[in-house]
């Protein structure tokens, strides 16, 4: 057996460290896929903004939106759990959400069109500002 085949040569050093590099681009494709998939609190976080509750809630949902200042009840801070009016459970705040609050003063209008998963990442959302305080 000569040496040769023994020691790797210059190609076969190469060769090795592509595919090493090609397994290291693999994972960083895989954990950058990962990242990119949303967890239901933040998909909740963007529906929040994109269905307009910020103008009352507020940007984080501390109650203190442009829309809803000289309003009494004031907008919810959902970080208080205590503050709920209605109920701070799952249940509570989808039916606060879906069919709004049907009381003589409240703003706090319906939104029956929210698709069930979106009503459920927004209260993942609202429900994680929950446990923050
Ligand atoms: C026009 C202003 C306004 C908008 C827009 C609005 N809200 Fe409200 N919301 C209120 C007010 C005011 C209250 C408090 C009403 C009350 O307790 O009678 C309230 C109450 C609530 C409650 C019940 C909290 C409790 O006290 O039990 C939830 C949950 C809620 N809002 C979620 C949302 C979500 C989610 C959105 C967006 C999809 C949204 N709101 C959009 C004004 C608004």
């Amino acid at each position: 057996m000569s040496y040769k085949n023994v020691i790797p040569t210059k190609v076969g050093i190469l060769i090795m460290n592509k595919q090493i590099f090609l397994l290291f681009y693999f994972f960083l494709l895989c954990s950058k896929v990962f990242a990119d998939t949303p967890s239901d609190i933040e998909k909740g976080k963007e529906l929040y903004h994109a269905y307009g509750c910020a103008l009352c809630h507020g940007m984080e949902g501390r109650g203190d939106g442009i829309g809803g200042q000289r309003f009494d009840p004031p907008p919810t801070n959902f970080y208080n759990r205590m503050g709920y009016l209605h109920g701070s459970d799952t249940d509570s705040i989808r039916s606060s959400i879906q069919y709004g609050i049907k009381e003589a003063n409240s703003i706090m209008p319906s939104f029956e069109h929210i698709p069930p998963d979106e009503m459920s990442q927004i209260i993942s959302y609202l429900k994680s500002l929950q446990s923050k305080e």
